[in-house]
């Protein structure tokens, strides 16, 4: 975390152009009578977007008074939030993440890379071009090591990758946002790992959904009169009980007890109940023993 200090060298004043007084006027009515501090950060972040991205102590005063409130009380909020800079700042503004999931990334090789590039951390290049500045969690860990460049991401860097971005940026070149090494967002190096059924999805969530569902609700339908004539397939336990005579334990059924003897024709796939006593139902009866 950087030394938090207004800039030795300050304007005389600071006046909001009329654009954006009037805007600022607008934001302090939003609040009730009495609670216009409540405008404070919009305030001096209109300052310091007016002011080439740093926030003169004028301006602290000015937003102070507006406000009607204590200069310091608004030099503490301005002083307490990085998102403020006391200090001039490059035209590209580069805060690099330095926390322990980009530190594991290699985000201090990617300091060296500034260091090198631009030189200590709030030091202004003689061009005017780059700045930078160690902050905390961007929140954007999974894709460490990555930087903030004004209002954008830069995430997957490298060394090589970091320091090609400074040299365009400031060659004032087209540059490429976000993951650096073509991932998408967040998704995992090396592609997919988890829904990688294309049949899941047709362009249509829902409708790929409902289409599978017809899909596998048809072949169910077919599924259950292809195996009626086969009744050993079966597995559910009821039917045990019915083609065996015992429960799920082994032990004769209630039903077995009183039931009359069922007699099954795996052959031909058809049953005959209590008509040949000779012939009781048996689960191991193979049609070669009841034909013999
Ligand atoms: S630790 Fe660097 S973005 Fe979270």
């Amino acid at each position: 975390m950087s030394v938090r200090r207004l800039a030795e060298v300050q304007p005389a004043d600071f006046a909001f152009t009329q654009d954006n007084l009037q805007w600022a006027e607008g934001q302090i009515a939003k609040y009730p009578e009495g609670r216009q501090a409540s405008a404070v950060i919009p305030l001096l972040w209109r300052a310091q977007e007016q002011h080439g991205g740093w926030l003169p102590e004028p301006a602290i005063r000015r937003i102070a008074e507006m406000l009607g409130m204590p200069t310091i009380r608004v030099m503490e909020v301005a002083t307490f939030y990085t998102m403020f800079n006391l200090k001039p700042v490059g035209e590209h503004f580069v805060q690099l993440c330095g926390t322990t999931p980009c530190a594991l990334r290699g985000a201090n090789a990617l300091k060296d890379v500034c260091k090198k590039h631009i030189g200590d951390q709030n030091h202004v290049t003689a061009d005017g071009k780059l700045s930078w500045l160690e902050v905390e969690c961007l929140g954007a860990c999974s894709n460490a090591p990555m930087v903030q460049i004004n209002f954008d991401y830069y995430e997957d860097l490298t060394p090589e990758t970091f320091e090609a971005l400074l040299e365009d940026l400031r060659a004032g070149r087209p540059v490429k946002t976000g993951s650096q090494t073509g991932r998408s967002c967040s998704a995992p190096f090396g592609g997919d790992t988890s829904l990688t059924d294309e049949t899941l999805y047709d362009g249509s969530v829902v409708g790929s959904w409902k289409s599978r569902f017809s899909d596998e609700h048809g072949k169910g339908d077919a599924t259950v009169t292809e195996t009626a004539g086969r009744p050993e397939q079966n597995s559910r336990p009821e039917a045990t009980v019915a083609k065996s005579g015992k429960d799920a334990e082994g032990q004769p059924s209630d039903k077995a007890k009183s039931a009359p003897a069922v007699t099954e024709d795996t052959a031909s796939g058809s049953t005959t109940v209590g008509t040949s006593p000779k012939t009781p139902a048996s689960p191991g009866a193979a049609p070669s023993e009841k034909g013999a």
